[in-house]
């Protein structure tokens, strides 16, 4: 394994989409994302794979083996959010890239074929639900639900496919998938482990939602008149912090979103658009917290004496991964001496919905700071290089 070529592909990777403030933009299905599957395609190309595209965009590069069974398949995504690192998502493309090149300059010849799959739209930052792709590709999602998912300027993921040439007809059916991922949290660069051997995923819900009030005169419009959808906005926002704390377990809510309108200094606002993140890895807490957010956000609305209107738009639900591949991992981790531990992913991966229709587990790598979904994202070039290594490892014994 080439750690330096892994480095060099990253780099790349990461200048499609760069922006000045030294980030990357690759919303799913802009200019940026068509610029970054091209490069990728070319890359497959130089390895002879085969390549193939689906009806919502998803990409398979496949190497041959010794026989026509189902493929081991790796893979990620190259979409991000707005102004993020350039690790997300990528490491795991590339890193299972690298795969297929080391196999190929060791001139080993599997008995499964191996295929690198890259899924379209995980991030979910322009259009919604995320994990699209593989949602999609494991029949969670309709293909014609996820072609009418409109974006902010109402531009819709069907047509987006068809302008950057991304619709295809193929499909795939894998034997087992592995997905390489930097850990987007603090926990290995704080406790020192270089691998993460991930155990399941989180259950990820996601709702749009709206207050509606009464724009007025800032100046004259007195405390007890306003019907200031704004307010009430801030109000849930700081409410769904405390019903996390007292919900415990490491649940987390955001409201990654808020947009007031007027939006203007001396107007109280009328209305007000807002987004809420609900995470939980317990099934049973996911469940009773998804309750508890809506039914807060009515609540909310009735003490500002506001209208409201709440539009889930992603439920994924928590997921354990199949045990035999989580120890394969951890075995795998051993022998290459590199220091491990399981842990959950608190990040929404493809694999969540891979593990609905083979057996799945992830390989995760220290993000330093536990920075992620920004531009000061990193991880080291070692530990991307370890990852891969794993990867390899778990690849060559289950394509055996
Ligand atoms: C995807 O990256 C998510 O966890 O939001
Ligand atoms: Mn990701
Ligand atoms: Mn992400």
């Amino acid at each position: 394994m080439d750690g330096a070529r892994l480095e060099k592909a990253l780099r790349e990777m990461g200048e499609v989409g760069a922006t000045p403030s030294g980030g990357v933009s690759r919303l799913a299905l802009s200019d940026a994302d068509r610029e970054a599957r091209d490069l990728l395609v070319s890359w497959f190309r130089e390895l002879s794979l085969d390549v193939k595209v689906d009806p919502i965009g998803n990409i398979f590069a496949t190497r041959r083996g010794r026989d026509d069974s189902a493929p081991v398949v790796m893979g990620s995504h190259i979409d991000t959010v707005r102004d993020a690192g350039t690790f997300d998502g990528a490491l795991g493309v590339l890193g299972a890239l690298e795969v297929l090149r080391t196999l190929d300059v060791a001139d080993v010849v599997t008995a499964k074929p191996v295929t690198v799959a890259v899924f379209t739209n995980e991030e979910g930052a322009r259009f919604q639900p995320d994990m699209m792709g593989s949602m999609v590709f494991t029949g969670k999602l309709g293909v014609e639900e996820a072609y009418a998912s409109r974006d902010d300027d109402g531009v819709t993921v069907g047509q987006e496919l068809v302008r950057i040439g991304y619709r295809g007809e193929d499909s795939l059916t894998p034997s087992c998938y592995l997905e390489l991922h930097v850990e987007q949290g603090p926990v290995l660069h704080s406790t020192g482990h270089k691998i993460g051997v991930v155990k399941g995923v989180q259950g990820i819900a996601w709702w749009h939602g709206c207050y509606v009030g009464q724009a007025n005169h800032a100046g004259t419009t007195p405390i007890e008149l306003r019907r200031d959808a704004l307010l009430g906005a801030s109000d849930l926002n700081v409410r769904l912090r405390a019903l996390a704390e007292e919900l415990g377990e490491a649940t987390v809510a955001t409201m990654g979103r808020l947009n007031p309108s007027p939006d203007v200094i001396n107007v109280v606002p009328g209305r007000a658009d807002f987004t809420v993140d609900f995470r939980q890895y317990a099934p049973r807490l996911f469940t009773e917290g998804k309750h508890r957010v809506e039914a807060l956000v009515g609540e909310v609305a009735e003490r500002h004496r506001l209208e409201w209107s709440l539009r889930q738009s992603a439920d994924a639900q928590p997921v354990r991964f199949d045990d035999a591949m989580v120890d394969l991992v951890e075995s795998k981790a051993r022998e290459l001496g590199l220091s491990y531990r399981r842990i959950p992913s608190g990040a929404g991966h493809d694999a969540q919905f891979m593990s609905y229709i083979c057996p799945t587990a992830m390989v995760f790598v220290p993000s330093i700071d536990g920075r992620s979904h920004c531009r000061e994202e990193r991880t080291e070039p070692r530990d991307c290089e370890n990852g891969a290594r794993v990867l390899l490892e778990c690849v060559l014994d289950l394509s055996a």
